[in-house]
């Protein structure tokens, strides 16, 4: 256990160019694994509040399946779309076989 960080999943549930969400202190965080690097992100797009564990992710860039808002999902910037609002991102760790998540700050 890594402190401060909550566990969410082990590594061989989510394989590369997957993404999905878990639920940490009842909100949701999308996690999603770009070429083997695990990365999590607020899962609630900042447009009209989709859920993007529901679009696409190619390569490091995740689709709202909404209006088609792109986010990087490395840092969580916006790429493209009709939101000028990033998303937010938490920290990952990978330590034996499990994926590790920093939980985003109460709402
Ligand atoms: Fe995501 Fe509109 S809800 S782009």
């Amino acid at each position: 256990m890594l402190d401060g960080f909550v566990s969410v999943m082990a590594t061989s549930e989510l394989p590369p160019g997957d993404m999905k969400f878990v639920v940490i202190n009842r909100q949701r965080v999308l996690v999603a694994n770009v070429g083997g690097v695990f990365y999590a992100l607020s899962d609630i797009c900042g447009h009209a509040g989709a859920p993007l564990s529901a679009g696409n992710l190619t390569g490091y860039v995740v689709e709202c399946p909404l209006h088609y808002a792109c986010f990087d999902a490395r840092t969580g910037k916006l790429i493209t779309g009709p939101v000028s609002a990033d998303v937010p991102s938490y920290e990952v760790r990978v330590e034996a076989d499990t994926v590790y998540v920093k939980p985003p700050p109460p709402p």
